[in-house]
């Protein structure tokens, strides 16, 4: 038989987590299963709930691979949601077309007494184990297989408010009146957090990648004790488990403290968001070994010399640097796929 190499060794978006400069970068997509391909709204259409679809290992694999099959990315990243975790907590969770998530609010200890799991996370998230399965034996060996969850604080907004919330009024409301209650409910999210990525590690992840998607809502001392810390715990305590499993994480918007936040958290790889200069910020993040972003999402939509000039730009900036190439946000739904198409080609073959 063959020697296995070390599975890092043949899938370069895991040699960009360790910190080699690869040319081309490896590169993939946030929110690259979704509505901008056609093969997706296909599928979405035949069932009636978001939801269903995520907990449906056959069709969440199946979507799973379809930007694979269409791009060759360098990662997949599983077909689910942030929000199964609330769900999971015994949340209902809808989404309604055009409007977004509808979940129970938690705006009160009470409220916070009244949900009721169904079972424990890793039982109630089991089939997010079976798709995990089923899309790594859908994977050649060059591509790596994403894993995530919300870090704390953006699944806590959902949560309070009960749907997306421009400015989260109702979270900071709830943190600055009624601290007790935040923190219980903080601290809930993040041990489940914790087992949700051990089942997704102990199901065949190579990679995780916290979502804090509205990291820039918070300030100050907020911002240490309510973004950095809970990142910085899970962090720990799946490293602590999982030596081997590199960590992505995404504190978006949050410009001058994204220092800080590395230094505190030091995450494998530090995604960033497209206000930030990619060249730049690299230079001053010595904790990471490799950076992620960041061209921006709406830059891609648009297409023409603008996407051309500013996709090079960015390899231009983190040519002799640990890079891997992504959006600072995910792709938005109507983005057209020759758009994507150019994107790749200007990446791969300069
Ligand atoms: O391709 C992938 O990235 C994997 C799947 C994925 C989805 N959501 C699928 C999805 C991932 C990684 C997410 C993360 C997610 N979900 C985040 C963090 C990243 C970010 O975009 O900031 C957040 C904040 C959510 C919460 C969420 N999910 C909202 C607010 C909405 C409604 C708005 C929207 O984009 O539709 C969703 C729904 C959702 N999640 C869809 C998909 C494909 C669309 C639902 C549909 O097809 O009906």
């Amino acid at each position: 038989m063959l020697n296995q190499l070390p599975q890092s060794l043949s899938k370069p978006l895991l040699k960009a987590l360790k910190g080699e400069v690869l040319n081309p970068p490896p590169v993939w997509l946030m929110r690259q299963a979704g509505r901008y391909l056609p093969e997706y709204r296909k599928l979405r259409k035949s069932v009636t709930s978001f939801l269903s679809l995520c907990y449906n290992p056959e069709l969440a694999s199946e979507i799973t691979l379809q930007p694979i099959d269409r791009f060759q990315f360098d990662a997949a990243i599983i077909f689910s949601d942030i929000l199964v975790v609330p769900h999971a907590l015994g949340s209902e969770v809808t989404f309604i077309e055009g409007k977004g998530p509808v979940l129970n609010p938690i705006k009160t200890q009470r409220d916070l007494e009244s949900l009721k799991p169904h079972a424990s996370i890793s039982e109630q998230l089991d089939p997010i184990s079976n798709t995990i399965k089923f899309t790594r034996s859908g994977l050649n060996e060059e591509t790596a297989l994403i894993g995530f969850a919300g870090s704390p604080w953006t699944v806590a907004t959902y949560m309070i408010a009960g749907k997306s919330e421009v400015g989260h009024h109702s979270s900071i409301r709830l943190l600055n009146e009624d601290r007790e209650t935040f923190k219980k409910l903080l601290n809930l999210i993040t041990s489940s957090t914790i087992e949700y990525l051990t089942l997704q590690v102990e199901s065949g992840v190579d990679v995780l990648m916290l979502f804090d998607s509205w990291a820039g809502s918070l300030t100050g001392e907020n911002y240490e004790k309510f973004v950095i810390e809970p990142n910085h715990c899970i962090v720990k305590r799946i490293r602590k488990k999982f030596p081997e499993i590199p960590i992505i994480t995404f504190p978006r918007l949050s410009g001058s403290m994204y220092e800080s936040f590395s230094k505190r958290v030091q995450p494998d790889c530090l995604a960033i968001d497209q206000c930030e200069n990619i060249g730049e910020l690299s230079n001053n993040i010595d904790e990471v070994n490799c950076v992620q972003g960041n061209l921006c999402p709406q830059i891609l939509l648009q297409g023409g010399t603008n996407l051309v000039q500013e996709t090079k730009n960015i390899l231009r900036d983190m040519k002799s640097k640990s890079h891997i190439f992504n959006l600072g946000h995910g792709i938005l739904p109507t983005t057209p796929i020759e758009n994507v198409q150019t994107m790749l080609e200007l990446i791969r073959d300069p």
